[in-house]
């Protein structure tokens, strides 16, 4: 039906309507120019980018329906990437809840905001991998794995584009998602935005793609490419990415949107000469529209008469973005009423905001049960740190509908629930987060004095994560680990909460704080989320999407290494400070570690505390051998040994031991976050099949490789309890 009307339009278009399609325009904010008035009536705009005001958006969409020739809608785009004027968690922070019914949620409360404002299209979800913390854009990403990412992807999918529970699409309120950005940007050299991104195949097909194909899965309307050069053709001029994998090999049918600028830049790359060449290796590469530059609409048409870009390839890209404009269901309701919706920052709306900021925080340390803070016992808190009383810092990247008004700081909530019994001191500590001035020590020391306990509320502020926002060294900036030192000399425990867009490199300071509680950037709900947590009216149960480093030159430092030839071991390390002078050994071991850090990480990918205690036990699995084409279960005892309800991830890693390309030391293959009462214990069960093993091998086909394989069930990455199974070789009939 929708493929029928699709050629029936295009049947009638001219070249010009044709072209015009293919180009996405800025909006006047909130007015009509009447450069774009024109341009809408002679149907030369296929979208408009940035365009919030619901009566604009009306008015634009009716220039488009009305007065142009054919009466197409608009798409109307925007970044709607954690909330819209409600702000969730940064997308990392939710990636810790390791829930996709939640973030399938946050997606869907984003949505219903932005439509009622008119948007019909977010830039959302960012599927990069992200195994740098140097890269500012880790905070939008979903982390380092491409299992998780693709599970939790494919739920934000679902949210944008308005399925319910069931599946079924919601009646109001959808956003066409866009899965971004195609790909390989998580892989930019030294963490540095826009740099050169080298990645072999294997692992290109094995962890940069695999959350792209989940999305489209999932039904992902459209795709945006990525700035980055990918071995040496940038993505957006890569022919390669954008029509062999992604329409021949994954049947992708919707569209593929440039980012923005990124098609003029394929000349400031030096793959082309110029504008026109840009547009014609975009076009012929696979980039159906062209977000802010504009060589689409001024050279696509000498470009076809040339014989340069065939005319089927224009009708293709055409067809692509028509396509979902019907599938939206933009031709039957291209106007937005707002008063159809619940109200942006509405009640519900928060409710969900905040469950998601209490969900994200991860704890990441727990030192003599310093947490939960008890409200019977303490009678003066020391509250020390810019981002404990900062409306907007809390928010995070990327929150341009963002309402700070919204915000709920974390100060007063812990006032609220201190109440009349405990005394709260507070000082700043230092200005902002990345200032260098100690003038305000010798306050937040006396505070922390006259205190039971601190509760230090440090990171980095909003501006320090996101796009082109990055850090050579993912220390704490500023003056704040002195702080930190300048606070632990008092000797009162510390509570470390971290508001932070990336991992960050801790090893100096983890040993002053008895807990560390990381809650990223936890949107406007954050502040009364992080402080149910700090008082124990909530527990944690976030778990790290992406490892934290001891140090930055470890980076990059994440779960899924590959073994190498010379792993380190206990028994072959030895750190720098313990070589004897002169020593008469002229190696140290020769295996993997630096001299000055350990090999390990701080804190692991998956790990996360509860304040209670859960135990593994009883590993099994139905059979030893799993046949290429069977089943097997696996399955673990969880017991909550401790004193109170809490909620786990149960986590499955699979090593492959041998392979015709080698294979990391673990990929996690499955989690179920479940909850315990005390003492209760639970099976859990995870069933593994063949294709659940399957990865691009030597010849880059995907297949599972029989021979040995380790799986491990645990809390973290790792997973202490393991065993070992073989897949059986197909059997020949
Ligand atoms: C550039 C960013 O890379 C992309 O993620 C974003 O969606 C577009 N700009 C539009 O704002």
């Amino acid at each position: 039906m929708i493929e029928r009307r699709v050629r029936e339009l295009l049947a009638r278009m001219t070249l010009e309507e044709k072209i015009g399609q293919l180009a996405q325009v800025q909006s006047g904010g909130g007015h009509v120019p009447d450069h774009l008035r024109q341009s809408l009536r002679e149907g030369r705009v296929g979208s408009v980018i940035n365009e919030v005001h619901a009566a604009t958006v009306n008015e634009l969409q009716r220039i488009a329906v009305e007065e142009s020739r054919l009466g197409i809608p608009l798409l109307i785009g925007r970044d709607v990437i954690h909330g819209f004027r409600t702000v969730f968690p940064i997308p990392l922070g939710q990636a810790a809840s390791w829930n996709p019914a939640l973030v399938r949620e946050g997606a869907r409360v984003a949505a219903r905001e932005a439509a009622s404002a008119g948007v019909n299209w977010t830039f959302a979800p960012m599927l990069d991998i992200a195994r740098d913390p140097r890269w500012g854009r880790v905070a939008e990403s979903l982390g380092e794995d491409p299992y998780l990412s693709g599970v939790l992807g494919a739920a934000m999918v679902r949210g944008f584009q308005g399925e319910d529970e069931s599946g079924a699409p919601a009646p109001r309120g959808r956003l066409a998602a866009c899965a971004k950005h195609f790909a390989g940007y998580g892989a930019s050299e030294s963490g540095r935005d826009y740099a050169t991104t080298s990645i072999p195949e294997h692992d290109l097909r094995n962890v940069h793609l695999p959350p792209f194909k989940a999305a489209i899965d999932a039904g992902a309307m459209t795709i945006m490419t990525s700035f980055s050069d990918l071995n040496g053709v940038p993505a957006t001029g890569n022919a390669w990415l954008l029509t062999q994998v992604l329409r021949e090999e994954w049947g992708f049918d919707g569209f593929v949107v440039s980012d923005w600028d990124s098609i003029r830049q394929l000349a400031v790359h030096g793959l082309t000469e110029d504008d026109r060449g840009s547009a014609r290796e975009a076009a012929n590469a696979g980039v159906d529209m062209e977000m802010a530059s504009h060589t689409y609409a001024h050279h696509m048409a000498a470009l076809v008469h040339d014989g340069e870009v065939p005319l089927a390839r224009v009708d293709a890209m055409v067809a692509n973005i028509l396509r979902i404009k019907f599938r939206l269901g933009l031709f039957e309701q291209p106007y937005t009423d707002p008063a159809q919706f619940p109200p942006p920052g509405a009640d519900v709306h928060l409710a969900a905001a905040r469950a998601a900021a209490i969900e994200s925080a991860v704890l990441l340390k727990n030192d003599y049960q310093a947490l939960p803070l008890s409200r019977e016992s303490l009678r003066t808190i020391a509250v020390i740190g810019p981002l404990a009383d900062d409306p907007y810092e809390q928010l995070g990247t990327w929150i341009f509908d963002g309402d700070a008004q919204l915000s709920r700081p974390l100060l007063p909530a812990i006032r609220a629930l201190a109440g009349d019994q405990i005394a709260v001191h507070y000082a700043r500590g230092v200005e902002t987060t990345r200032s260098h001035g100690t003038a305000g020590f010798a306050e937040a020391v006396a505070a922390a004095e006259s205190s039971d306990v601190v509760v230090l509320v440090l990171g980095e502020e909003a501006i320090l994560s996101g796009e082109a926002h990055c850090r050579a060294d993912v220390a704490l900036p500023g003056a704040q680990e002195a702080l930190i030192e300048a606070v632990a000399a008092t000797g009162k425990p510390i509570v470390l909460v971290l508001m932070t867009g990336r991992a960050l490199a801790l090893e100096r300071i983890a040993h002053h704080c008895h807990a560390i509680l990381c809650a990223w950037h936890p949107g406007c709900m954050g502040g009364e989320a992080i402080a149910d947590l700090l008082f124990g009216v909530a527990s944690p149960s976030g778990k790290l999407p992406v490892t934290f480093p001891r140090v930055t030159g470890q980076l990059p430092i994440y779960y899924a290494q590959k073994h190498g030839g010379k792993p380190a071991t206990p028994a072959t390390y030895i750190h720098i400070d313990d070589i004897q002078p002169r020593a008469p050994q002229l190696s140290v071991g020769n295996t993997s570690f630096h001299l000055d850090v350990h090999w390990t990480p701080l804190f692991p990918f998956g790990h996360g505390l509860s304040y209670t205690t859960f135990a593994y036990e009883h590993l099994r699995a139905s059979t030893a051998e799993l046949p290429m084409d069977g089943t097997l279960t696996l399955s673990v005892d969880v017991i909550n040994v401790g004193h109170r309800e809490g909620d786990e991830v149960v986590q499955l890693y699979v090593r492959d031991l041998v392979g015709s390309v080698t294979r990391p030391v673990r990929e996690l293959k499955g989690f179920q976050k479940i909850r315990l009462a005390p003492g209760e214990r639970r099976t859990v069960s995870f069933i593994l099949a063949a294709h659940d093993l399957a990865f691009h091998g030597r010849g880059m086909q995907l297949a599972a490789e029989p021979g040995r394989f380790h799986a491990g069930i645990g809390g973290d990455s790792n997973a202490a309890l393991h065993l070992e199974f073989v897949l059986l070789a197909p059997t020949t009939p």
